[in-house]
């Protein structure tokens, strides 16, 4: 049983410098400082992504019969998102540091026991400040560090901001005991601000001549993909002719403002997100979520997640979404803890029963069989696209020890990605870059695979040199083409290749012509 509390900030580090390093993910506007919770994907990230992407929606989409595909817009009417109720109610708590005015999400807290130090305000001189100010002080340390946090605290209302808070008298110093409190930050001390409500969605003006308090003109970058199905639903219905059981599935970019994005892509403020909305009759809900979970635990198994770091929560009752009447969260160890992949939800006919009543037009389904009316209800399997690469690319990481050809040992650095999800599937290298036949036969290959998938020709440095760098960004296969391969060693094996394995660093002589259906076996 794997450790759920379990954390390896070293080894997460060592993931995100080689993100960087060889082109999976950077900072966006990085040039800039940054922007905070958004991420760009390099040349070998938007190759993963892609590949996770089409696997996931020929699973679900083209492999099956009962659910078709949707591209809804981003920019979602406002009346849309009062419907679901996300106007009202996406929201989290939120409070500030009085010091140092960091935000923090109050429900993400970590209750602390301690002695708080309250003070009434502060003097120096003619000068005062009336405000009520705490600090919690955790056993064993000094009080002397609460009145320093607090003399910091009241500085900044000094009119002479050069002033050292040395300077500055305490007033109404009275102390209380404390436990398992979650009013005073972390991180200092410092007393926070009561919680807020904080609206998670990002709202934008649409059209050129919108002022700002036109109501028509709000619109809002979309929080989930799902409300773009909710809405399509009757067309789709009326257009697909499918029959419920069936399912509309979509991928595409979401928007939260989150107060704390963190753990590199994991919480970020503009995402990816993989959804489908089953629609079903109102008995079917609960078993289908039940099946829908397996169903998604063998997907996350099929593209390298084993299953011994999946784990699976039964949200509790009241820990819910407002329109969930189960839900199963599916979780992995990530080595920043075990944290949310994908929510499995049965939202009942919540959404639907919402747009029919805000939009006064009917979204009933009419079964043709029994003859009756309903409102479908909904299983939702979503699956966040960025947090699933992120955990490929956590659990693909791997180092070890391995001996050169000098008798030297040295550190491998090799990404162990399933295959399918590979960014390059095969490497391919002349022996030598001087021998014309090697290049030309190489550039062939390179040409008659790549046509079919991802490859790369490199044909600097020693093979060795070029395993390694192939090994550390995931390749699976790389294939070289040496003297054997013209026949100038052994006649039979003239038209042949060695072909590399990442992960046993085994090699085998393959034909040429075997090359296309073995590796197309291999990556589907
Ligand atoms: N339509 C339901 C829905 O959106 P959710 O649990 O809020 O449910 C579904 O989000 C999935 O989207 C999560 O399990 C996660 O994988 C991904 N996700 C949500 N917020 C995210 C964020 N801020 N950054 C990255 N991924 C996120």
């Amino acid at each position: 049983m794997a450790d759920k509390e379990y954390t390896d900030p070293e080894r997460m580090e060592k993931i995100v410098s080689l993100c960087k390093r060889r082109g999976f993910i950077y900072q966006s506007a990085e040039l800039y400082g940054g922007l905070n919770g958004c991420w760009d994907y390099g040349p070998l990230g938007v190759e993963v992504k892609r590949n996770l992407k089409d696997y996931w929606w020929r699973r679900n989409v083209q492999e099956r019969e009962d659910i078709v595909g949707l591209d809804g817009s981003i920019l979602t009417h406002q009346a849309v998102l009062t419907a679901s109720g996300h106007v009202g109610g996406f929201s989290d708590p939120m409070c500030d540091c009085l010091l140092s005015k960091a935000r923090l999400r109050a429900d993400q807290i970590e209750p602390q026991s301690g002695t708080a130090y309250h003070y009434s305000g502060a003097s120096e001189g003619e000068w005062t400040v009336e405000r009520r100010f705490a600090v919690l002080l955790r056993e064993g340390q000094n009080e002397n560090k609460a009145r320093k946090t607090a003399r910091q605290y009241y500085a900044q209302f000094h009119p002479n901001k050069s002033l050292s808070p040395k300077t500055l008298e305490l007033q109404g110093e009275t102390t209380s005991q404390e436990e398992n409190t979650t009013s005073f930050n972390p991180e200092n001390g410092s007393l926070l601000t009561e919680a807020r409500e904080f609206n998670l969605m990002f709202k934008t003006q649409m059209g050129a001549s919108s002022s700002e308090d036109d109501p028509n003109a709000v619109a809002y970058l979309r929080p989930e993909t799902a409300q773009s199905i909710f809405t399509q639903f009757k067309n789709v219905l009326d257009t697909s002719r499918m029959k419920v059981p069936f399912g509309i599935a979509q991928i595409g970019k979401a928007f939260r403002n989150e107060i704390n994005p963190r753990n590199f892509t994991f919480r970020s403020r503009e995402f990816e997100q993989m959804e489908i909305e089953y629609f079903c009759r109102p008995g079917d809900g609960l078993r289908l979520t039940d099946e829908w979970l397996e169903n998604r635990l063998s997907f996350y198994e099929d593209i390298g997640l084993p299953r011994e770091k999946l784990h699976v929560l039964d949200v509790p009752d009241g820990e819910r979404a407002h329109y969930s009447e189960k839900t199963y969260d599916i979780e992995f160890d990530f080595p920043f803890g075990c944290q949310e992949l994908e929510g499995v939800a049965y939202r009942t006919n919540y959404d639907l029963s919402k747009h029919q009543e805000h939009s006064g037009k009917p979204i009933e389904y009419f079964d043709e069989t029994t003859k009756e009316k309903f409102i479908p209800h909904v299983v939702e399997p979503s699956a966040g696209c960025d947090r699933t690469v992120l955990a490929l690319l956590c659990e693909a990481f791997d180092e070890e020890d391995v001996v050169d050809t000098k008798g030297k040992t040295e550190t491998r650095t090799v990404m162990r990605l399933n295959p399918r999800i590979a960014p390059i599937k095969a490497a391919i290298f002349p022996l030598l870059k001087k021998n014309e036949d090697q290049v030309r036969i190489s550039r062939e290959i390179q040409e008659e695979l790549g046509s079919f998938m991802q490859v790369f020709y490199d044909e600097t440095g020693a093979v060795g040199r070029r395993y390694r760098r192939q090994d550390e960004v995931g390749t699976p296969f790389c294939i070289t083409v040496d003297f054997e391969t013209l026949g100038e060693e052994d006649p039979e094996l003239k038209g042949t290749v060695t072909l590399r394995h990442r992960d046993s660093m085994e090699q085998e002589r393959v034909a040429i012509t075997d090359l296309l259906p073995r590796l197309l076996r291999e990556i589907r």
